[in-house]
């Protein structure tokens, strides 16, 4: 039996389901025959990201994850939990603790809950490559932990309840760590910007793309398809259970070779500008998800080429102008600017 098959009919939550990987997460279990309740503050995350889905499949409820009222009830309606709500690194730059409040005790907060839910059978805890901050060689998942960031930091602290919570209560926790993702929905604006939407958007619109620091800087970039089938397939194969699987496509570029092959692909003569480097920015990244696929026969299928054709061909399908889209991304290194704090944001309620 293909453990996907297990998703028909199913109750799962999908928190910061309106986000970038989240809402194609929820694609794919829809299509699998799932009933998703998505839970989402909306804070980066967007209604438009799960357009189109059908009604009857998916809930959504606009609520912080920390809410102590609505998510227990929550959680008591189904057996599958992926937590992917999370704040940005770059927000974690201007507001560390914030950042800390919703990555580390965020997620600590949501365990408590679920153990006490009863009803959860597998619980897929999404944390992020950044946790290994600058390394060397193929990362392997016991590559040493050591984040640049406060994000990072928070990110290994809530993966780190997770498996504390397997260990201590034998609670069915993964912890997935997804290498940088990219496609459809992908953020250009603000705080949660990533650098494959802005120079895409930059080469359609004819401006320079700009690299922060030396450009040698490498990562491992994963069609967002890919990344949202690996979290699914961890969150129905038992197996996967009180491990730690990276999630990449195994190919490293550095950010020089990034913006010549988006301009190839956007059909534009390269045209790059240098800026000073980013503060904690993270140099080297490569994954290596041998362990991802042994257990659970997790493949990353979409090249960087034709992932980056996917998603110029979507940002051509939009209303918008890509010059429209860039308006709400001035160029602006990770030290400048401070986004106000959230309102009433400790324990607050955002229910429709
Ligand atoms: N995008 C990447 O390249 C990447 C790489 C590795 C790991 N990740 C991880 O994947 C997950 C999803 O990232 P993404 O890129 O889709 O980001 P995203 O910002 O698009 O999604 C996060 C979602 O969480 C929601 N959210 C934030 N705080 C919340 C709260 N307190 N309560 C409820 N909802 C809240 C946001 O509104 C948003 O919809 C995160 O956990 C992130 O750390 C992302």
């Amino acid at each position: 039996m293909n453990p996907l098959d297990k998703l028909k009919g199913r109750k799962v939550l999908v928190t910061g389901g309106a986000g970038f990987i989240g809402s194609q997460l929820v694609r794919l279990l829809v299509e699998q025959g799932a009933f998703v309740i998505v839970v989402d503050n909306l804070y980066t995350g967007k209604r438009e990201n799960l357009a189109g889905l059908p009604a009857d499949q998916v809930e959504l409820h606009v609520v912080d994850l920390r809410d102590q009222t609505i998510m227990p009830e929550l959680l008591k309606r189904v057996s599958i939990v992926y937590h992917l709500a999370a704040l940005s690194v770059r927000h974690s730059l201007h507001s560390p603790y914030e950042n800390h409040q919703v990555n580390a005790e965020g997620a600590l907060r949501l365990l408590e809950m679920a153990r006490h839910a009863g009803t959860i059978e597998q619980y897929v805890h999404v944390s992020t490559s950044e946790i290994y901050g600058t390394g060397s060689g193929d990362m392997t998942e016991d590559y040493p932990p050591r984040p640049n960031t406060v994000y990072g930091a928070a990110k290994l602290c809530g993966e780190m309840y997770a498996l504390a919570y397997h260990l201590t209560y034998g609670f069915p926790a993964v912890v997935i760590r997804p290498f940088n993702a990219y496609g459809p929905r992908c953020h250009h604006e603000g705080d949660s910007g990533e650098v494959i939407p802005l120079f895409m958007l930059r080469c359609l619109s004819g401006k320079e793309m700009v690299i922060f620091g030396d450009g040698m800087q490498t990562r491992d970039f994963t069609y967002v398809e890919d990344t949202a089938r690996g979290i699914m397939q961890a969150g129905v194969t038992p197996a996967c259970v009180g491990m730690i699987l990276n999630l990449a496509y195994g190919k490293m570029v550095t950010i020089n070779e990034l913006a010549n092959i988006v301009a190839d692909v956007v059909g534009v003569a390269p045209n790059i500008r240098h800026d000073p480097p980013r503060p904690g920015d993270t140099l080297y990244l490569l994954g290596d998800s041998s362990k991802a696929r042994e257990v659970m026969g997790f493949e990353a299928r979409i090249s960087l080429r034709e992932g980056l054709t996917r998603l110029k061909d979507w940002y051509l399908s939009l209303g918008s102008t890509p010059e429209q889209m860039l308006q709400q991304s001035p160029v602006r290194n990770w030290e400048a600017g401070r986004r106000p704090p959230l309102p009433n944001y400790e324990w607050a309620t955002y229910q429709d």
